[in-house]
């Protein structure tokens, strides 16, 4: 384990299990259907990678980046970077995918840019949800694990753009935060 993870809350295999099985449940959802799976990075990379080679019917996939200007555990304003193309969203059925439904602006935010900009259909899928800290009504359509409202990093979350690579998901140690602030400050 990495010095600064104080506990695992997921293991790599406990993962991969969950993932199958949101993968049969997407799989089943779209079977027949013409659909695009819209990565949001960069925290969701990870977990689209490993969901789409677990879904074995024709899908396409996208991506759209958006970061919030908030620093270390809270999140501030949302700001989109990028967009999948116009022919890549207009008439189609997409499923968004993000590392983790906090407060939900993000998914709000981009779902209704992805509906606005003319897709036919939005379906939410999260690796992790935190419903405890919810602030706008949503609920994700595919999830992989609940968490209590505890800050975690790993396969693909991030705390500062560090720890996305390590293959479990983990709470940080408590001094480590105050280190962090304090070299960035
Ligand atoms: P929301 O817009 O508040 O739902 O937040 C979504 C984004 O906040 C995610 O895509 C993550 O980048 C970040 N985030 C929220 N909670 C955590 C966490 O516990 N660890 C790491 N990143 C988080
Ligand atoms: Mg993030």
């Amino acid at each position: 384990m990495h010095q600064d993870i104080d506990h695992v809350l997921f293991s790599e295999e406990a993962i991969l299990d969950g993932i199958e099985a949101v993968a049969a449940e997407v799989t089943e959802a779209y079977r027949g259907q013409e659909w695009t799976v819209v990565s949001i990075l960069k925290g969701s990379c990870i977990f689209a990678s490993d969901l789409v080679r677990r879904i074995p019917i024709p899908l396409q996939m996208a991506f759209v980046a958006a970061h919030s200007y908030g620093k270390g555990t809270q999140s501030g304003e949302l700001h989109v970077d990028f967009l999948p193309n116009g022919d890549e969203i207009e008439g189609c059925n997409i499923l968004l995918v993000d590392d983790i439904l906090d407060t939900g602006r993000t998914m709000h935010a981009l779902k209704n840019e992805l509906l606005d900009r003319g897709a036919t259909q939005v379906k939410t899928c999260v690796f992790l949800d935190k419903p405890s800290r919810r602030e706008l009504h949503l609920e994700p359509d595919f999830r992989v694990f609940e968490v209590q409202n505890e800050f975690v990093v790993g396969y693909g979350l991030d705390f500062a753009g560090r720890y996305r690579n390590l293959p479990y998901v983990g709470a940080l140690k408590p001094a480590v935060f105050e280190r962090i602030e304090g070299e960035e400050a």
